[in-house]
């Protein structure tokens, strides 16, 4: 089966698949986005992701394109043509094509493009054995709350921690406070059974996955306490984890060249994977 794209209201192979060389997406990544995960051929927390892309448009004054059940229509249209049952979609909306110059264009419509593939979520050994994540400078612009394609300092730090044998990098203010990791956002527990995560501010994109556990939290038993966190606090917790749509929750074993705990997945951890899992697989049934 071929790869079909959407592209301004077309289904087209991707090698027909194009965007104009002006499209401000392409040239000042003037363009929001979002990544979605399907499963069992329907997409998980379609609100929540469509919610924070108008926040996202709405933020970098983007016209929103079309409306929501719009979307879902051909989200669920793009999910099909690629036959994607288990997978994600990726949406991306930008300011649109004209000639190139830094404000605002008028009256030009935005691009809106999407692609889906299967993706089986993460390897299972990781989820078994845990990840690495090394820690890295925040180079990152004042406003990574909204989801912007303006993505090379993400970019840099995964491909930093690839090279250090790491899966993710965890990124730190200048007080020495982990922000989130280039594409998940972070999180510990402490001894005292407390689960800490940076508070959904401008520092940091409040992740789809991020406000599903939070809700699960409470659930489970445990407490919520949302404030900054640092470096050696992480490296000195009980347990450690990062979640995102594409990992859902994936336990965090070392940081830098400190183990986590014991150095390998620890028991809360895995009940809250196993709990977002429970609940993502909830989603598609009655639907
Ligand atoms: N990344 N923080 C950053 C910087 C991210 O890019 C992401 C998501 C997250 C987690 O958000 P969510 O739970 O909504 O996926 C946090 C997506 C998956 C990506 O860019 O591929």
């Amino acid at each position: 089966m071929s790869r079909i794209a959407y592209v301004n209201g077309r289904y087209l192979p991707h090698r027909h698949a194009t965007v104009h060389v002006e499209d401000r997406g392409f040239q000042f990544a003037d363009a929001a986005y979002e990544v979605i995960a399907v499963k069992d051929g329907d997409l998980i927390d379609e609100g929540l992701h469509l919610r924070r892309l108008a926040r996202s448009l709405g933020e970098l004054r983007i016209t929103r394109p079309m409306s929501d059940a719009a979307f879902g229509v051909v989200m669920r249209e793009v999910i099909r043509r690629n036959g994607v049952d288990e997978g994600i979609i990726y949406v991306q909306v930008s300011r649109g094509a004209a000639p190139r110059d830094f404000a605002f264009p008028r009256g030009v419509r935005p691009s809106v493009v999407m692609t889906s593939r299967r993706h089986r979520g993460p390897d299972p050994r990781h989820a078994r054995d845990g990840v690495a994540v090394i820690t890295i400078r925040d180079i990152r612009w004042a406003r990574p709350d909204i989801k912007s394609v303006a993505l090379l300092p993400n970019a840099l730090g995964k491909q930093q921690a690839k090279e250090a044998g790491a899966y993710e990098a965890w990124q730190v203010d200048p007080e020495g406070r982990v922000t989130e990791g280039t594409s998940s956002n972070a999180w510990i527990i402490t001894a005292a059974d407390e689960v800490i995560t940076r508070q959904a501010d401008h520092s940091i994109l409040n992740g789809v996955t991020r406000v599903g556990l939070i809700d699960l939290l409470a659930q489970a038993g445990l407490r919520l306490v949302e404030r900054p966190f640092t470096v050696a606090e992480a490296k000195a917790a009980r347990e450690a984890f990062l979640t995102s749509t594409t990992n859902f929750v994936l336990p965090v074993v070392r940081i830098d060249e400190a183990p986590v705990g014991e150095g390998k997945p620890g028991p809360v951890v895995a009940r809250l994977r196993e709990t977002y899992l429970s609940y993502t697989a909830e989603q598609g049934i009655g639907r």
